[in-house]
């Protein structure tokens, strides 16, 4: 069998030549990072959670007519994917306040903010990710201005859509970030929504009760990160609720 071609290894993903042109397979890792990489830890089962969240999240969006580049998922572990030319930023929206946007304005975490607030980050690991304006963003031509106002309108959909689609399975969708590409057709290019949107780049708290069920679990101890994902990953349908465990037998239901 023939080794396939590793185009890129990011912290929780691989990326591999794919089999058709302009194609590529994203391949999930169980590896976790927080902090720059300053903790890391590998979680049995995160990448095929991910793996299955991110394609059932992306394939919504492709129903509803907002592009991406998942294709189709392989396996467990793998998706066929879309060759993109990755924009070098971090797409951010906040619907509440949390994270460093508390740190950074000093507002108290879980207030509901006026509108989305939406914010770009330049993706540079030894940098840490800083924030960026609008200014910088078309002074050192990582996008244009066209480019900005159709990010940001691709972003405020793809809010739109989690927001429902969470707020049905009683969870609070609070923040998010997402990745952007390039896709060339002819003399056009579109931009399309990349890279992954699963539980580890979003902040998602259970509507009753508030209970974080997505990466904080892990950046702050905060309890079993597999037994968050797959809570979201039940709720949205995505997983049955016994899976792996001794079934109860019937049980009376209400
Ligand atoms: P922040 O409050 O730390 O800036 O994070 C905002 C959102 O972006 C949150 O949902 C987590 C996500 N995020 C990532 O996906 N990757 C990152 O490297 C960071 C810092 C945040
Ligand atoms: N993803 C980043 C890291 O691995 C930061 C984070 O998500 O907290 O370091």
């Amino acid at each position: 069998m023939a080794r396939r071609r590793l185009i890129y290894e990011g912290k929780a993903k691989i990326l591999y030549e794919g089999p058709e042109p302009d194609t590529l397979i994203q391949y999930f890792k169980d590896d976790a990072t927080a902090f720059d990489a300053q903790k890391k830890a590998v979680i049995e089962g995160k990448g095929v959670l991910n793996n299955r969240l991110s394609e059932h999240f992306m394939t919504g969006l492709n129903n509803i007519g907002v592009p991406t580049h998942f294709i189709r998922r392989i396996n467990m572990r793998e998706q066929l994917i879309r060759m993109v030319e990755m924009i070098p930023l971090e797409v951010v929206v906040r619907n509440y306040a949390a994270g460093s946007l508390c740190k950074r304005l000093g507002l108290t975490e879980g207030q509901q903010l006026p509108r989305p607030i939406i914010e770009f980050y330049y993706k540079d690991d030894a940098l840490h990710d800083p924030m960026v304006a609008e200014e910088h963003i078309i002074a050192f031509n990582w996008a244009s201005q066209q480019d900005i106002d159709d990010m940001i309108a691709l972003a405020l959909r793809v809010n739109d859509f989690l927001s429902g689609m969470f707020l049905g399975v009683g969870i609070r969708l609070v923040d998010f970030k997402i990745e952007i590409g390039r896709i060339f057709e002819g003399d056009f290019q579109r931009l399309v929504v990349a890279d992954e949107i699963s539980p580890d780049s979003c902040r998602l708290w259970d509507v009753e009760t508030n209970r974080k069920l997505d990466k904080d679990v892990f950046r702050h101890d905060l309890g079993s990160l597999s037994e968050a994902y797959t809570e979201v990953a039940v709720r949205l349908g995505v997983m049955p609720r016994n899976n792996g465990k001794a079934a109860t037998g019937p049980k009376l239901v209400n």
